[in-house]
């Protein structure tokens, strides 16, 4: 079977967020039973500070601004996927930039890619027999491909991340490009270009797809419920080579179910914590969609029966960052920023993972908790309640302040109170943490339920 993935990141050639880490993951778990795997991404400035090895791969040319433009496609293979990235001709400068996303031309330079991509498919002999698309940075490519005839696609799969990323973008911007495919609209939300064209559409887990599904006044949502049947959720698994605590370098002591207490008790001296008391962590990016108003109530709440709280996360909104800079206290360490030896030697230490998100279509940061034998304290919600229960963490069912902090109460009680429940937790949260090759099944056969073309 050929699979052709095109995406907007993916770890490790370069990884903003959560997403980064799911398409790589995926595509690991996809190659351990299908051969032919190529993944296309942009060839963005940061790879140069970490260049894998290239070779030219082919040139591709299009139509940009009324010109006509010419991309190098370099190519390497590495854990059996062949991996290529497009960059533009000098003097197009849409990737060699500092930021992957946040710059006001995003639309112009993912349908630029999504366009430089569609040209080059165009020209390959060999027919594709899932395309699968990551987001609404490469949406567009459904509605390109279903348009033309050069092109030989099976199916195309269009996977949603979050359904909060619409991309949404003013036809004016689509006159870069020589497209006829929105007749007269003014905006156009690229992700539902996707949404309608793709033969099937997966998000990142079971519950989150049935919250897409009753989203009454989303309009996106409306769209995916017309092609009900040819959606679902698999929950993104998680790339147990890098999250083991048995053999991650970054732990001072690595560890495992059989000296758990030892390697906490070490790792959490290693991060300088030397007094007792509860562990908690906050470990992910300071965004609305993370409950900060959860989170800070919690903290507070730890901070005031004497717990230590390690914050790591970053953020670009100061009045985000102000909240969590207001709190001043001795044993709060915060970190505003992504570091990645730090947060594997906190998922080491910590003994409680907060994540109130208000939404969380998969999740990541739970599930490297549960890996670690940290607890996850989580709103029943998309991802976080497919992987978290009350044998392996701490649920919350109704998204108030109250709920979360008598979550939060059940949590200390239970760590101080009744050890042999905690441990108990533990050890069904460090054994329930799947890879990726059970999702990888998954979409495989749903791909091949989407059209009989295997
Ligand atoms: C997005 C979602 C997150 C998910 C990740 C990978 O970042 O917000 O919940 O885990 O994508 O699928």
């Amino acid at each position: 079977m050929k699979i052709v993935c095109v995406a907007s990141e993916c770890a490790p050639f370069v990884k903003v967020g959560g997403l980064g880490d799911a398409v790589f993951g995926l595509l690991r778990g996809l190659s351990r039973t299908q051969e032919d795997i190529t993944c296309i991404l942009p060839y963005y400035a940061a790879l140069e500070q970490n260049r894998p090895d290239l070779e030219q791969h082919a040139s591709v040319f299009m139509q940009f601004q009324g010109k006509k433009v010419g991309n190098t496609l370099w190519s390497t293979r590495f854990k059996n996927i062949f991996f290529l990235f497009v960059e533009p001709q000098k003097g197009i400068d849409l990737f060699k930039r500092d930021t992957i996303y946040g710059e006001k031309d995003d639309a112009t330079r993912f349908m630029y890619f999504s366009t430089a991509v569609f040209a080059y498919l165009s020209n390959q002999p060999k027919s594709i027999d899932v395309l699968h698309l990551h987001d609404w940075m490469v949406a567009l490519l459904a509605p390109l491909v279903r348009s033309s005839h050069e092109t030989k696609v099976g199916h195309i799969s269009l996977s949603i991340h979050n359904l909060d990323h619409w991309g949404i973008c003013k036809a004016s911007t689509l006159s870069h490009f020589p497209l006829t495919l929105f007749g007269g609209r003014k905006k156009i939300s690229l992700l539902q270009e996707g949404v309608l064209s793709a033969d099937s559409i997966i998000t990142v887990s079971p519950s989150y797809a049935k919250e897409i599904i009753r989203m009454k006044s989303n309009p996106l949502a409306a769209s995916i419920r017309t092609k009900q049947s040819r959606f679902c959720g698999i929950l993104n698994g998680l790339d147990l080579e890098v999250w083991n605590p048995e053999t991650d370098p970054y732990l001072a002591y690595p560890y495992s179910l059989a000296n758990l207490e030892e390697g906490k008790r070490e790792n959490r001296l290693s991060i300088g914590l030397k007094s007792s008391g509860i562990c908690v962590g906050v470990i992910g990016r300071l965004v609305p969609q993370k409950g900060l108003e959860l989170l800070y109530a919690c903290i507070l709440a730890i901070l005031k029966a004497r717990g230590h709280v390690y914050l790591l996360g970053d953020t670009n909104k100061p009045e985000h960052k102000k909240m969590f800079t207001s709190i001043t206290h001795p044993n709060y360490h915060p970190f505003f920023t992504f570091d990645e030896a730090l947060a594997h030697r906190l998922y080491g230490a910590i003994d409680l993972l907060l994540m109130p998100s208000r939404f969380e279509p998969c999740g990541l940061s739970q599930m490297i908790a549960m890996r670690y034998g940290a607890l996850p304290l989580v709103y029943k919600t998309g991802g976080l309640a497919d992987s978290v229960d009350d044998t392996k963490g701490f649920v919350f069912e109704k998204y108030t302040k109250t709920a979360c902090l008598s979550a939060l109460e059940r949590a200390r009680n239970n760590y101080f109170e009744n050890r042999q429940s905690w441990q108990a937790k533990q050890r069904a949260a460090m054994t329930s943490v799947y890879g990726w090759d059970r999702a990888a099944r998954a979409y495989i056969a749903h791909w091949k339920k989407g059209k009989a073309i295997f």
